[in-house]
């Protein structure tokens, strides 16, 4: 049932829409001040708002411009005679349409439709942005936390190419998906690719993608990763596990914004951001010549240092709630309760393999613990059983 709220000086403008409105079966709620409303907004979520223009104190384009504040409701203003022009303003200033003085019950009706359809698509794209975020969300409120997350802020909208660089399971990859979400390319693709992964003679048709029969196993034409990025994002994770006849024909392409598939011909233009991560010291590999430092000069206009866990156990709290509820959800289990010193005890620990290594934790003592996970539980379980004698 849409729920509207009613905002007018006059009583009887209030009753005779709330009349109308209730026999059309929308559940109303009135209020006679700007102030009034703004209480009522901040408590409860309205489908639609209607807001008379011409009230003493605070007047409609004051309470319009307070509601933004708090809510995405669509608004629609109410204009008296020699207001439209008002209304005209609010619509700028973000009202969704505005109806006359005294109200026409069919366009009363109609704008209110389009408003509720208005509504509900927002509130369904948002529902789905929350779904998608949530699984990419980044937890943690530490002063090196803070850093990360303004840095990505800045870079996300820009086309700078970014390398991150931290130890196994310090969340590099949900920073360059982060990236990718808060920037302009969030609707292109997000291609991630594990160079470490790839046998380095097919890293080449993996990321530029090959003719067919251009080699023996090459049975159909394929579009490497560069392509598949297209217009998006193109994450070559490990990178420093990347053999060096690749990063030649990496920085190529790098350099040319142009790929071409093994045993092509044709150079293919592609409009790709790169983002790259690794968990080894770039600079020591030039030295000892495992990387080329060209390449690493096109990679790193800017480098983002995740930190280690054991360098913001400020967050384990944090951290620890947020993966206790995604995993109790996922199993359809109770969420136990974890007792502060349990959350002491995971502070005091190293997290060599950092947050990778306490999700693991928490998803075992969720498994072998109760429902109360104290300091002796985590004591017995937070390690892997084989670590214990
Ligand atoms: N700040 C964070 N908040 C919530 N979850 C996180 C955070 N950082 C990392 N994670 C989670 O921890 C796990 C490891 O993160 P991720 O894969 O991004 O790390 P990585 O640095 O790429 O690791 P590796 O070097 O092993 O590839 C993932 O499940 C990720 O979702
Ligand atoms: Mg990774």
């Amino acid at each position: 049932m849409a729920k509207v709220l009613i905002i007018d000086d006059e009583s009887s403008i209030r009753r005779t829409l709330r009349e109308i409105l209730e026999y059309e079966k929308y559940t109303v709620d009135d209020a006679a001040t700007g102030m009034d409303a703004l209480v009522l907004v901040q408590e409860q979520e309205y489908d639609v708002i209607l807001c008379d223009i011409k009230m003493p104190q605070m007047d409609g384009i004051e309470t319009l411009q307070a509601i933004k504040q708090y809510s995405d409701t669509p608004v629609i203003m109410i204009s008296g005679h020699g207001t439209i022009e008002t209304a005209v303003e609010a619509i700028k200033k973000g009202a969704y349409d505005y109806i006359s003085k005294p109200p026409d019950l069919n366009r009363l009706l109609i704008t209110l439709k389009n408003a509720l359809d208005k509504s509900t698509l927002m509130s369904e794209t948002k529902a789905l942005k929350k779904v998608v975020s949530k699984q990419y969300e980044m937890v943690g409120q530490s002063a090196v936390m803070q850093e990360i997350k303004h840095i990505i802020e800045k870079v996300a909208p820009t086309t700078a190419r970014v390398l991150i660089m931290g130890e196994n399971g310090t969340g590099k990859e949900l920073v360059a998906r982060q990236i990718h979400e808060l920037s302009t390319r969030s609707f292109a693709p997000f291609i991630e690719v594990n160079c470490a992964a790839i046998p380095s003679e097919l890293i080449e048709s993996q990321l530029f993608g090959h003719e067919k029969g251009s080699f023996t196993s090459a049975i159909k034409q394929r579009k490497g990763d560069f392509e598949l990025a297209h217009g998006g994002t193109l994450f070559l994770d490990e990178i420093g596990d990347m053999s060096l006849s690749a990063q030649a024909k990496v920085l190529r392409a790098l350099q040319e914004n142009k790929i071409t598939r093994v045993g092509g011909e044709k150079e293919i233009s592609v409009d790709v951001r790169i983002l790259a991560a690794t968990n080894k010291n770039l600079k020591e590999e030039i030295e000892h010549g495992r990387f080329r430092e060209d390449l690493y000069h096109r990679i790193s206009v800017i480098i983002m240092k995740v930190a280690p866990l054991r360098e913001r156990t400020d967050d384990i709290p944090l951290l620890v709630k947020h993966f206790v509820e995604q995993l109790s959800q996922r199993q359809g289990k109770p969420m136990p309760f974890f007792t502060d010193d349990a959350l002491l005890e995971l502070q005091q620990y190293k997290w060599t393999g950092n947050i990778r290594e306490l999700h693991n934790a928490i998803e075992r003592l969720l498994i072998l613990g109760g429902s109360t996970i104290d300091r002796s539980s985590v004591l017995l379980f937070a390690k892997p059983l084989h670590e214990l004698d």
